[in-house]
């Protein structure tokens, strides 16, 4: 086919998209014999395959004149009522099916409420480093992004508020801040309740909307669930995006937002021009997931599962890194985040490890300003245990040598 004569054409908003960094590992980790610790997706040895079997056989043969159909756009109206029961239940959100909207994974709940908040030039903070695909929505919306430190109890508030400062200071309009607030993509942190509370008073004094996208917050090993920015928010500036791809099936891609009514039905009209509607057998397999005791089920044997796969890197790392570098013990979550000594330089780390068939995230992409070259990501919730200590054993020998 001949080269696109289009360029010219291209729309503002598909100039600022940047495509996602981590692309360009997921090729490697699809090589034959590598040994992985890069990719955050969940265990298939945990997916409920028999369940869903079950239960989609059921509806088509029950129900196929529903389950085939278009559904609304919001999503199906019991779903979103036994959604409104949970996060009453779990997460201590009080809300009714007006404040919910099914999306295509959160990652589309995000790209929504930017498109419904966002306008170019605006900006938004997050965590230095961040998860991009919240990041990137923001950018696909010319919107900008400022970065915030986060540390071990996550986004660092008292920097957040320097930052809000610095940006009225300077004449710019900041309109949110994305947060990931349990076992944070990349860090593994979670965000004190202090903080919690402090973000719920910046949003005020700023005039901002919270982005609360809570994807790991289900795989809690230890400690006490805290609140939601969502419960403890009175004003109605939290738009709180949760996802099933973490605690369910990710290929089902089903999550769900909760927000103000009136941001709820913007949303719903943004999703209209995108896909009209989500897909409505994912929606009764979840619903009768839920209905049956399933996911909570599901959820207690996940957090068994990948607390012993934590306890097992953990341990690796104790056994194979040196003592100059650091790491993280993560209470939730998919991700342990490591710390290399000096400028020992993660990419270059990785160039090495991929010669030796070993796979990580370099921490740089996660940053917007490139600075933690030093960093890297490892996630131990798909590799099994042969594989997590035949990496990190490498891993430990690669980094020694550059010592
Ligand atoms: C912090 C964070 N948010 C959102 C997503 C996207 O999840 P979903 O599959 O629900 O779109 C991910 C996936 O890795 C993530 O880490």
């Amino acid at each position: 086919m001949s080269p696109s004569s289009l360029d010219h054409l291209y729309s503002k908003s598909a100039c600022c998209a940047v495509p996602s960094a981590i692309r360009e590992i997921n090729k490697l980790v699809d090589l034959p014999d590598m040994k992985s610790l890069a990719g955050g997706w969940p265990d298939p040895a945990v997916f409920p395959s028999k369940d869903i079997l079950r239960i989609a056989s059921e509806q088509l043969r029950k129900n196929a004149d529903q389950v085939l159909q278009y559904g609304t756009t919001e999503g199906l109206a019991e779903l979103r009522q036994e959604l409104a029961r949970l996060a009453a239940k779990r997460y201590g959100i009080e809300c009714s099916a007006d404040h919910i909207l099914l999306t295509h994974g959160s990652a589309q709940g995000m790209d929504l409420a930017c498109r419904v908040m966002i306008d170019p030039d605006d900006v938004v903070l997050v965590g230095l480093p961040t998860y991009f695909g919240g990041s990137g929505a923001v950018l696909a919306c010319c919107g900008e992004l400022c970065g915030v430190e986060i540390d071990a109890d996550g986004i660092n508030t008292f920097q957040a508020a320097d930052q809000l400062q610095m940006l009225k200071a300077a004449g710019k309009r900041a309109k949110g801040i994305y947060v990931i607030p349990n076992f944070q993509n990349p860090t593994g942190a979670t965000l004190s309740l202090k903080r919690r509370k402090d973000l719920i008073e910046l949003a005020a004094t700023y005039d901002l909307v919270i982005f609360e996208d809570d994807p790991y917050g289900d795989l809690r090993f230890e400690g006490d669930h805290l609140p939601s920015l969502m419960a403890l928010d009175t004003a109605g500036r939290v738009i709180h995006m949760r996802s099933m791809s973490k605690t369910f099936a990710p290929g089902l891609r089903v999550a769900w937002s909760i927000g103000p009514p009136e941001v709820i039905r913007k949303m719903v009209v943004a999703k209209q021009f995108v896909d009209v509607a989500t897909n409505t057998l994912a929606q009764y397999i979840l619903l009768e997931f839920i209905r049956s005791g399933l996911l909570e089920k599901r959820i207690e044997l996940n957090n068994k599962y990948y607390k012993r796969k934590r306890d097992f890197m953990l341990e690796q790392l104790e056994v194979h890194f040196p003592e100059e570098v650091q790491w993280n013990r993560p209470a939730g979550g998919f991700f342990i985040f490591v710390k290399l000594p000096g400028t020992m330089d993660a990419t270059e780390l990785l160039a090495d490890a991929v010669k030796h068939n070993v796979a990580f995230v370099a921490g740089a992409p996660f940053f917007i300003d490139q600075s933690g070259i030093h960093t890297f990501r490892l996630s131990y919730s798909q590799s099994s245990e042969a594989v997590i200590e035949a990496a990190v054993t490498e891993l430990g020998k690669l980094i020694k040598q550059r010592l």
